[in-house]
Order: structure tokens, then sequence, then C-alpha cells
């Protein structure tokens, strides 16, 4: 059953109908048009309905819905048959047959060329050049033959004329490699005549309004359509055919197949030639017949590249042998006449099979080796003419409606075939369902002596001369008493036929009256020796080809040729053999209305179709007792989520039992049948609460599957997730680890580089060992200090930690620190700084030494002072490690101020080169002084005055814990000095404070005044003079 449509457009499927009545059918089919659903299943029938507009449901994104799904999967579709047919062909390697019935208008056609296009849509995935031009050129085919063979009629703007049967050859892939087009009976009668409101085939139009002015008058045509007589009648008929744009599609498609110019400009000729010939008249001048319009007769000949007399003798003789004597029979103007006609309907019949033989020669399978490649499989498409009823009715629609008659009794014959074989394959009773079986008209027909045919041709056969009504009478002596066959004569009541000239047939389709004029012509189907030989001794071998038997000399005897009908019959009892071999998929085409109208569904039209196709009784057979049925597995497949017993998976022994199961546990026991491999289903409803009852579990179903899945996304993600962590954590890994290497690589034996790795780069640290990075330089820096101190003696270590806590503290500060030189500290012992007074001053401080008992003496030097009432004086200053002395050094270096150190808060000094210091007291009475060298002059000595204090308050107060881990002696040494500050009433921590300012603020008595410095050119040395502030130290400069 199919699904994915709701009930709101009628059923999908007729089966499922509560009660198979006219009435419930008709009501279906109509809604379903109206909704626009034009296709309904039987089964495995598709029934379609002609929509009279262009529908948006044969595009890609249809076929992808379609392709490879089974038939009950989607909603009824051509494509769904096309693809089951394609399936069964793939699968099973099963040739199988799509016929498309139904009558004139009904769609038959259009639908042969969806289900091409379908077919073509979904082979060749890989896309093999030569699959595509196989497919290209089978899809291009049917433009041509429309237009040679399609013509309007008062049914069909584009009925086929002729039938089509084209097989398409598959590869054991399943891909089309090649193809061949059977055709049946052309209505050649069209060519010279029509039917009010109809018109011959399209091609004679589309070349006079398609084909360019220079190809017009190279065929010595006008445009004009009424100039022609053959085609005059249906010249004005308003249509939507566009006959010029067609030309163009035509003429490519003829190129893409592969007509020659030569074949395609012959081809053209052929049309041209058969215009003219229309147009030729004959007189009788006495008893001579002549043409009367004789300069179209050069015309026909250049056409048809022979000799004008030739022509002009063929139109007017007829060449008869009689014993050894070949004598030229006259026409008379009637002969003439007949024979023109006989000859433009064969020329074109020829043309138009020599078109078929073209693209069959083109498209046919070649070198194909079965023992190579696998076996070759077809799917056969037949489309042919359909069931007509004209008001007049001829030969051809006798001949188009015993073809359907043959038609309908295959399907009739294959549909409960089918059937009764099932039911017999799966052990299932069969009962026998009433059906109107036309084998009796078929019969009427086709039986050999007895049959309308076997009358025609035996009247035909008669020597002498026989007419129509003969035949007529023929007819009614030996078929009076047919229950399906009337005439005027054998029921004389019936007014609707005409003495002597009618006969009825009650096809299964309903009743047809046949003229019968015409019916010996047409079935002698003669034409002229005179015009075969005229033709096969044309210039042009295009030509020439068309015409074999012309090659016949005069006074050879032939067989008797088959007659047009036994013709048509053998054809039509070949085809359905043929069609009965295959695996046969049914479209039944239903016309709404005569109207062509997309609005309109006129339902007696359709109910008598309905009727005549068989399709109620169609729907009774499907559903003989079942209306549905299904192998066990694939209704498992469909239904297991209904029961407990068979969801996920069943355990019992066979799908059968699980079915079994299935049924009982929902209470469907009675109304299904098991055969041996399906279950059957008596009435839609259960199937309809099957679908039911699924669709309620699928929502569960739905969700448990989401639930899953969402729960399968999330551990995806998660694990995705952790494999992308751990992939961090091992990449950082990886990064720490070579960053480390790379150090300990680099810095590989720096102990005993001279610098000691000093000019070793350090590699780039990843990001989260930067301060990892920082802490490790400092310990390599510490290292390589410790390295460079191990290696200093340890007299030069008091010397080297003033310098440092010189560099902390004045660094960026003061331009010259002194770093370079040795710090000497006590210059006034030295003999360098003080020549004369050296001598004096040692003994003071040694005394010092005795009296004020320092350890250390850190530093002494010349100064020049200036104090509080700007007395400038020059002076020395004396530090120890317990006292600051000022000196007078012109009175042996008499103490003249002595400040104890913890006295001492800070230091000021500029930031220039000069040296000028101020040493802030507690007291506030601060000791400004400049420092003064000797040896050599100006050298400076601030840094190392700062430095030495600084180092001195530091190590004092605050010993550094690096000290701690000095060597034993250095220790006792600061433990020393530790206690002796410990006795110094303010042992408070405190660091000595450095300023570095210009001016330098100081404080003298309490009172605050500044010095600043100024650099000055005249300058000898270094002086102080007052100023508002406080006082100006002026320095030499340059
Ligand atoms: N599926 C369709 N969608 C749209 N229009 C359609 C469809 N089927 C048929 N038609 C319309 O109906 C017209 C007649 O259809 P088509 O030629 O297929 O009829 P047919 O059954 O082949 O008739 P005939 O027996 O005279 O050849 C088409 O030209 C087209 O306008
Ligand atoms: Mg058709």
């Amino acid at each position: 059953m199919a699904e994915q449509e709701s009930l709101e457009f009628g059923k999908a499927d007729f089966v499922l109908m509560d009660t198979v009545s006219m009435p419930e059918f008709m009501a279906n089919l109509r809604l379903r048009f109206e909704k626009g659903r034009i296709y309904t299943f039987i089964g495995e029938v598709v029934v379609s309905v002609n929509p009279y507009k262009s529908l948006n449901i044969y595009g890609r994104d249809t076929i992808e819905q379609y392709k490879g799904r089974e038939l009950y999967e989607r909603p009824p579709h051509l494509f769904a048959i096309a693809d089951a047919a394609y399936k069964a062909m793939k699968r099973r390697s099963k040739d199988t047959c799509i016929v498309i019935s139904g009558e004139s208008g009904a769609g038959k056609t259009e639908a042969s060329k969806y289900i091409m296009q379908y077919i073509a849509a979904i082979t060749n995935p890989s896309q093999r050049a030569e699959v595509e031009r196989v497919k290209n050129m089978l899809l291009k085919s049917n433009c041509v033959l429309e237009a040679f063979g399609n013509a309007k009629t008062n049914r069909n703007d584009n009925s086929s004329r002729f039938g089509k049967y084209m097989d398409i050859n598959f590869d054991f892939k399943g891909d089309p490699i090649g193809g061949h087009i059977n055709n049946y009976l052309l209505e050649k009668s069209r060519v010279i005549v029509q039917q009010p409101g109809e018109r011959s085939f399209h091609s004679f139009y589309q070349l006079l309004q398609g084909g360019s002015e220079q190809m017009l008058r190279s065929l010595h045509l006008q445009k004009s359509l009424s100039s022609y007589n053959y085609i005059h009648v249906g010249a004005q008929l308003k249509s939507s055919i566009n006959d010029a744009a067609e030309f163009k599609v035509v003429a490519d498609a003829m190129k893409v197949i592969g007509f020659k110019p030569e074949e395609t400009q012959t081809v053209y000729k052929i049309l041209a030639a058969i215009l003219h010939l229309g147009n030729l008249k004959f007189v009788v001048d006495g008893d001579t017949p002549l043409i009367e319009n004789g300069k179209v007769v050069p015309i026909i000949a250049e056409l048809l590249s022979t000799k004008t007399d030739m022509v002009e003798k063929a139109l007017l003789y007829r060449t008869v042998a009689t014993g050894r004597d070949i004598i030229d029979k006259q026409h008379t103007e009637q002969e003439a006449s007949y024979g023109r006609d006989a000859f433009a309907k064969a020329i074109y019949e020829r043309l138009f099979c020599w078109i078929v033989t073209r693209i069959n020669d083109i498209i046919e399978v070649k070198n194909y080796d079965t023992t190579i490649h696998g076996k070759n499989t077809v799917i056969g498409v037949l489309d042919i003419y359909g069931f007509e009823i004209f008001d007049n009715n001829s030969f051809e629609q006798f001949c188009i409606n015993y073809c359907n008659e043959k038609l309908q009794q295959l399907f009739i014959q294959l549909v409960l075939k089918q059937e009764q074989e099932e039911y017999e394959r799966e052990g299932i009773p069969w009962k026998h369902i009433d059906y109107f079986n036309n084998q009796i008209i078929v019969d009427l027909v086709e039986q050999q002596h007895k049959g309308i045919i076997a009358i025609l041709d035996d009247a035909c056969m008669n020597v002498g001369k026989v007419t129509d009504e003969m035949f007529l009478e023929a007819l009614n002596s030996k078929l009076g008493k047919h229950g399906h066959f009337s005439s005027r004569k054998l029921c004389a009541s019936d007014k609707i036929l005409e003495f002597d000239r009618d006969f009825r047939i009650r096809h299964y389709a309903g009743d047809v009256v046949y003229s019968v004029i015409g019916f010996i012509d047409k079935n002698k189907d003669t034409l002229f020796q005179d015009f075969k030989r005229l033709l096969y001794n044309s210039s042009n071998p295009v030509l020439k080809n068309m015409w074999p038997e012309g090659k016949l000399s005069i006074t050879e005897v032939t067989k008797r040729p088959l007659t047009a009908a036994t013709l048509f019959k053998n054809s039509m009892i070949a085809l359905v053999d043929n069609l009965a071999s295959k695996e046969p998929y049914y479209v039944r085409c239903i016309k709404p209305n005569d109207k062509k109208s997309p609005q309109i569904f006129d339902d007696e039209r359709c109910r008598h179709q309905v009727e005549y196709l068989g399709l109620l009784e169609n729907v009774r057979v499907r559903r003989a007792g079942f209306a549905f049925r299904q192998t066990y597995e694939k209704f498992l497949h469909r239904y297991k989520m209904i029961s407990e017993f068979t969801w996920p998976n069943h355990d019992l022994p066979s799908d059968k039992e699980a079915v079994k199961k299935l049924i009982e546990h929902c209470g469907f026991q009675d109304d299904v049948a098991y055969g041996k491999t399906k279950i059957f289903i008596r009435t839609p409803r259960t199937l309809f609460t099957l679908e039911e009852l699924r669709a309620q579990m699928l929502i569960r179903i739905v969700l448990f599957l989401q639930k899953v899945w969402r729960g399968t996304l999330a551990r995806m993600r998660y694990k995705r997730t952790k494999a992308a962590l751990t992939i961090i954590r091992y990449y950082r890994h990886y990064k720490v680890k070579s960053y480390i290497h790379e150090v300990a690589r680099r810095f590989h034996g720096v102990k005993t580089m001279k610098d000691h790795g000093k000019h070793v780069k350090w590699p780039t640290p990843p990001k989260v060992l930067r301060r990892f990075e920082e802490a490790l330089q400092a310990i390599f820096n510490r290292w390589r200090a410790s390295q460079l101190i191990k290696s200093l003696p340890a007299s030069d270590l008091p010397q080297v930690r003033a310098k440092v806590a010189a560099m902390e503290m004045l660094k960026g500060q003061r331009a010259d620190l002194g770093l370079q030189r040795a710090w000497e500290g006590n210059y006034l012992a030295s003999k360098p700084d003080t020549p004369q007074t050296s001598g004096t001053f040692v003994p003071v401080a040694n005394e010092l030494k005795r009296k004020d008992k320092y350890m250390n003496i850190l530093f002494s030097c010349h100064v020049r002072k200036v104090n509080r009432f700007s007395k400038v004086e020059d002076r020395a200053i004396f530090v120890t490690d317990r006292h600051l002395y000022k000196m007078d050094p012109t009175k042996q270096y008499k103490v003249m101020k002595t400040i104890p150190l913890y006295n001492l808060t800070g230091l000021s000094v500029s930031n220039g080169k000069d040296q000028l210091v101020v040493f802030h007291t507690k007291d506030n009475k601060d000791l400004i002084v400049c420092l003064f060298s000797k040896q050599p002059t100006h050298e400076s000595r601030i840094g190392e005055l700062v430095g030495v204090l600084v180092n001195h308050f530091k190590r004092c107060k605050d010993p550094s814990p690096s000290l701690r881990t000095t060597t034993p002696s250095v220790m006792l040494l600061f433990s020393w000095t530790s206690d002796r500050c410990s006795v110094e009433p303010t042992n408070e921590k405190r660091h000595l404070q450095v300023n570095v300012t210009n001016p330098v603020q100081c404080s003298l008595h309490g009172k605050k005044c500044t010095v600043s410095v100024e650099t000055r050119i005249n300058q000898p040395e270094p002086d102080f003079t007052k100023n508002r502030s406080g006082f100006i130290l002026s320095v030499p400069g340059n």
C-alpha cells in the first residue's frame, strides 16, 4: 500500500476501496484528479488520468524519491512502475515490458516519454560516455518519430498515427547499451486526406513554417500552407503547436542521432515532392490523359533525382507485360489520380520506415558478446495508438481498434493468469471472478477463414472487379449471427447504419461503425510497379535505397504480396507473443474530457473508459478474496514493531511463524490466509489498522532512535574532546620536554665555559613555562654569579658587595659609579691621594680605633663642606663601622664632629657627575660636603661611598639569606656585626635611605634648605656659594 499520502487525496490504491463498485471507483478517481493526484494503483497497475496541464512531478527530486524503492513505498507514479520494471530486469535478469494503453489523447505517449526519462536518469551512475550517447539517442529519437508519425486529430493535437514498441537493451550492470524500435501500421491515408479539424503529419507543417527561405526556394516551396492540396484542410487550424520551433528541434535531433546532411536533405526533398504531387491535376484530352499543370512535373523529377519524362510516364501510364509483350497501358483520369495518391502515400510510408530503420541502425546494440558481458536484458515500452471512434471510421480505425482488442486480451490473460498462478503457487484456494473476456471480438476479426480479415482478403483475391459493397455482403452472410457484428441489412431498424456501406463491431471499448468504403483498396494497398522502378532508378542513393523492389524487371512474376490487414494482423500476433514472453507492467491511461481541459472530469466519459478497460474487474481480480499480499519477510520488516514478539527481532523458527504471532497478537487471524511465502490479507481495513498501529509505534521508534542517536552523538563528541585533550596534553608534555632537552643541550658544559654560559641563547619556552624560564634564568644567573664570586679572593668580597649595593641603589640614576676601578675606601691613608698628610692621619685613625672600638674603616676622603653659616671649609670625613667623623686636615685630622652611624638616617646625592653628598641625621643636623680627590683628580667616589654605607647598613640590620650560606668566617663576622648592632640604643630595622635629586634637600638644625649643582666653565674646582634657598655647588665644566 502506498504511504505518504493522506486520505484527503483519496485512496492511493483502488484495491483498498471498501466496496468494489463503480460509484466508489469513480468518486475516488475524481477526487484524486481534482486534487492533482493523477496516478492511482490497482495493485501493480498504474491508472493515469491525463491532467492536461503540466505538473511538477517529474523532476530530479521526484526521481530520487522513487529510485530503488519498492512499488508500495511511495505514492502511485509512473516512476514507481518504471522502477519496478527496471528492478525486476536488473535483479532477476528478467525481460520486462511496460504496456501503456488508453484511448487517443489519454496520455500514452507522454507517459512513455516520462518512463524513458526516468530510466535514463537512474542508470549509468558512472557516466560512461557510450551509455550517455545511447540514452541521448533513445530520448532524441522520440521527437523525430513524433514529427513524422504524429498528427493533430480531433482528439489529440499530438496523436500517434503509428504504433511504437521500443526495446531498451541493458548490460549486466543495468546500463542501457542500445535499443530497437518496432513501428506498426502508419496511418498513411492521412498524407492525402484528413477529416475536418485535423491535420496531416507534423513534418509537412514544420518544413513549411520552419524551413529557411533559401531552403524552401531550393525545394520550390512557398510558406503558405493553403497552396498545397494535400494539407490545405488543416491549414487554418489554430492550435498550440509551434511548427517553426519544432522544425529546429527535430533538425537538431536528427543531427544528434547521426543523420548525414544529405540524408536530412533527402527527407526534406521527399516531403516537398509529396506536397507537389498533391497539386498535380489530370485532364483527358479525347482519349489521352494529360497533366494539367505540367510545370510541376519537372520539379518533382528534380526533387526525386529522376527524369521529368519518366515521372510523367509513371503518372500517366502503366507498363504491363502480356506474355512476351510489354505494353504501356494508358490510365484513365481516375486511375491516374489514384496512382498519384497511392504514390504519395507510399513515398511517405517508405520515408517513415526508412527513418525508423536508420534510427535502429544507430541505436542497435553493437559489439555485445553475451559470453563476455553477461545476459543482455530488455525493457520494452509499448506506446500504440489508442482505441478510437471517429465520425467516419475506415480501414485504419478498424486496424487500430483490433490492435487494442489484442492488447486488452493480453491484459486479461496476463493479469488473470498471474493472479491465478500466485494463488496456486501459494496454496490459496482460487475463487473465479467474472469478467468480460474479449477473445470473442479478437476472433471475430482475426479468425482464420471466418474472421473479418480473412473475408476481406478473400474479397481482394477475387479476380475481376470486386467492390467494397461486395465485401460487406460477404461479411453479412458469414458473420450475420455473430453477437458483436451487425449491419443495416442484418438489423433493418438500426437507422444509424447506412445500407451497403456500414457495419458495426461491438468492441470491448464500445460500438464502432465502420464504413467499408476504401477497405478493398487499402487492403490491397496497390502501388503500380512503375513508381517503384522510377524511384529505384533515382540518382539519389538514399532514395534508391528505400525502393529495393524496383530492381525487379517488368516481366518477372512476383508472388502476390500479403494484404495490409494480414500484414498488420501478423505484426500484432508477433507483438503480443513478444509481450507475453516478458514480465508485463501496465499503465492504463484515462482521458478525463474531450475538451483538453485540466478542470473537467467528465463522469460519463471516464466511467465508460473505466468500464471498457476492465479496471473494476481488475480491482476485483486483484482482491479476489485478498486485498493485499506480501512476503513474510517484507511484511515483518514493515510491521514488526507492532508486536513485542517480533520487535526488534523474533526468535520463532520462521518468519511465517512470526507473522502468525503478530497477526494473532492484533486479533486479525480471521481475516488472513497464510500462503507458502506470503501472507494474504482479506480486507483493506485490516491493512489500514496495521498501518495505523505502525504509525503510532513509529513515533515511539523515532523518539527512541533520536534518543539513541543523540546519546551516540554526545558520546562521539565526548570521545573526540577527550582525544583532543589527550593530544593537547601529550603535545604540551612534548613541548615542555623538548624545551627542557633543548635547555640542557644548550647549557651542557657551561661549567667549563669561560663565561659560564653567558653567551648561550635561551630557547623560547612554551607559554606554560614562561615563569619557569624566569625562575630558571634567575637560578642560572645566581649560579653564574656564584661561580664568579667563587673565583674571587675573600678580601675582595666586601668591595664586590659594596659595588653591588651601589649598583642596586644608583644604577640608572647617576652616570659614573666608579665601578671599574678598585675601591680603596680609606683614601686619607693612601699616599697618592694625600701625599703629605697620610702619615698624620693613620695614627689618628688608630687612636680612634682604640677609643671608639671600630672594626672596619668604611671610607675616608678629603671634602669641602658648607655649614649653616654658609662657611665653606676644606675638611676630611672618616667613616668607620661605628661613626662618621668630620676632621680638619689642617690640624692633623683633629676630629671636629662625630656622628654615630645609628644617627645617620640617609644620604642625598645629585644625579650629575658632581661629588656632592649630604648626610642626613636624626637630629636634623645634616652634613653637606663635596668629595675631593687628588689622585686622580675629580675621581668619582660618590658610588663608592653610597655602596659602602648601604652595604654596611644592609648587613648590619637585615642580613640577607644568601649571606647565611657563606663561609663560617663570614658568618662569624656577620654575627659579630649583628651583636654589635644589637647593643645600640635604637636597634630598629632600617636601611639607609639614599635620595638622588637635584637640587638636594637638606635640613640644617631643623631649617630646610636646598643645595643645587651648577656647572660653570670657568670654575677651577667645586665650591659652595649661598643663594636664597640654600646653596649652590658650582662645579667645573667644559
Ligand atoms: N502527464 C501529463 N502531464 C501533462 N500533460 C499531459 C500528460 N499526459 C498527457 N498530457 C497532455 O495530453 C496530450 C495528449 O497526450 P498523448 O499524446 O500522450 O496521448 P496519447 O494517449 O498518446 O494519444 P494518441 O493515442 O492519440 O497518440 C499531450 O499532448 C499533453 O498535452
Ligand atoms: Mg500517442
